[in-house]
């Protein structure tokens, strides 16, 4: 098979998702559109700027720009004409009972519909928009068909590709996936799709899963809800391991990763899972299996155990404090995880704001995020760049993330400049021993000795 290209690709939407892989398809030698309504976003693309906080990016989209195989438009009519294959990576944000908000897919199908009316030769239309199970042929599919009056599977073809990017490591992801989904309904838009990852992925040796639309549909959230599952589950035995003396949930976590029927990632215990994806996702299975008649009892449980876990810390900061008024209270990481300054669903927001009822003052810390923190707390709290400065005469310091930034801290930094030293550890960054003697060391998920 020949591992060269002629194919031409669109993206729709350069978020977190279609940038990333726009930017990674046109690194292999595709010649790749990426479209957005945003002209802003676009200007800063055009000028090698992705405005995505994500390791080697920048570099990246320099790089592909400069080879002219990475080019930005706003006009999606056009660049369906100039390309064979669209992917949607629009955003699919939540609605208020959870299930998943449609009105950027719709809008993406609405003018892909247009665009395909003048045009004559195949296209293929490659989903990768977080969606439930039926939304692409239920919804998506008669969009097209109705608005562009050709014919599904003949003039036109569609499948589903999941992402499973993590932020921070994403082109790492995509350049070396456990896995590629691709669900396609026929043989044509099947042998497409397969050919563009061949060609990706030349001779590296690829687990290419090829299913159902709906079942690729589904796979993206059984496997974060699985995930998800093992943070809740991990977090709910280091709740166990609080109260249980010489016990490190830690150890727990280490011996029972060792079985590989289990294995050890994404059982690092912790204030609870944030981002962009799982607690969306999570609550938009829930509500997808309650519209067929099921409640889905075991992601209720994962949901609710990641929506008490910030409560759990705010009570053990309001038992170490006695009481929180005119204290001074110091948060060190604000991102929902370490290494980046993404902030969407980060539990320091449910802490700070719960804190900020009984009007502590809150000095804040995060190595990327404190900007993205501005948006969201305003004047409320006190912002540093310095961790001595947000630890000054505190009563009190959080550690909410592992930023390696903190992983360094000695204990005697945190005596000579805290008014108080009380030292609550979510993420048990430090060691128990050495703190324990120096501070007032409460570590998360291990029992007191
Ligand atoms: C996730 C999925 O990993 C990715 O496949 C999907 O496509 C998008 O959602 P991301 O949100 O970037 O990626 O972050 P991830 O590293 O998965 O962490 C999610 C949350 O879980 C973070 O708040 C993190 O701190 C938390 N987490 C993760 C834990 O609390 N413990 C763990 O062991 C792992």
């Amino acid at each position: 098979m020949t591992k060269k290209t002629n194919t031409k690709l669109s993206f729709i939407g350069l978020g977190y998702v279609g940038l990333t892989t726009s930017i990674c398809f046109a690194d292999k030698d595709f010649h790749v559109i990426g479209v957005d309504v945003d002209k802003s976003k676009l200007k800063k693309i055009s000028s090698g700027k992705s405005g995505i906080f994500e390791p080697n990016l920048n570099e990246l989209l320099c790089k592909v720009l400069k080879t002219k195989r990475f080019s930005i438009s706003d006009n999606l009519s056009d660049s369906i004409k100039k390309s064979d294959v669209t992917f949607i990576t629009v955003g699919t944000p939540a609605n208020h009972d959870g299930s998943v908000g449609l009105q950027f897919i719709k809008s993406a199908a609405t003018d892909i519909g247009h665009a395909l009316k003048n045009k004559s030769s195949y296209h293929l239309v490659v989903v990768k928009s977080t969606i439930v199970p039926g939304t692409t042929e239920n919804i998506i599919v008669p969009i097209i068909t109705k608005i562009s009056g050709k014919k599904y599977d003949e003039d036109f073809g569609i499948c589903y590709n999941p992402e499973f990017l993590s932020e921070g490591s994403a082109i790492n992801d995509m350049n070396n996936p456990d896995k590629i989904v691709l669900g396609s309904s026929n043989s044509k838009s099947k042998k497409i799709i397969n050919n563009l990852y061949n060609i990706f992925y030349s001779t590296q040796k690829i687990n290419i899963v090829n299913t159902t639309i709906s079942n690729a549909e589904l796979i993206k959230y059984a496997n974060n809800a699985f995930l998800a599952t093992k943070i809740s589950y991990i977090n709910t035995i280091a709740n166990i391991c609080n109260n249980i003396p010489n016990v490190n949930v830690d150890e727990i976590a280490r011996a029972i990763g060792l079985d590989s029927r289990i294995n050890s990632k994404f059982l690092s215990a912790g204030p609870g899972y944030g981002g962009s994806c799982f607690p969306k996702d999570v609550k938009a299975l829930i509500q997808f299996s309650s519209s067929l008649d099921y409640s889905p009892k075991l992601l209720i449980a994962v949901d609710e155990v990641n929506q008490l876990q910030p409560t759990l810390i705010i009570n053990i900061i309001k038992q170490k404090l006695s009481f929180i008024d005119n204290k001074t209270i110091s948060i060190l990481g604000l991102a929902f995880k370490s290494k980046t300054n993404d902030m969407r669903e980060s539990v320091a927001i449910k802490i700070i704001n719960e804190l900020l009822k009984q009007n502590p003052t809150i000095k804040v810390h995060d190595p990327e995020a404190i900007d993205n923190a501005k948006q969201i707390f305003g004047d409320r709290v006190d912002y540093h760049n310095n961790i001595i400065e947000a630890i000054k005469n505190s009563d009190c310091c959080v550690i909410l993330n592992d930023s390696i930034e903190y992983k360094s801290l000695k204990p005697t930094i945190f005596k000579k400049y805290m008014n108080k030293a009380l030292v609550i550890d979510t993420k048990r960054i430090f060691n128990y021993s050495e703190f324990n003697e120096i501070v007032d060391y409460y570590c998360y998920g291990v029992g007191s000795y």
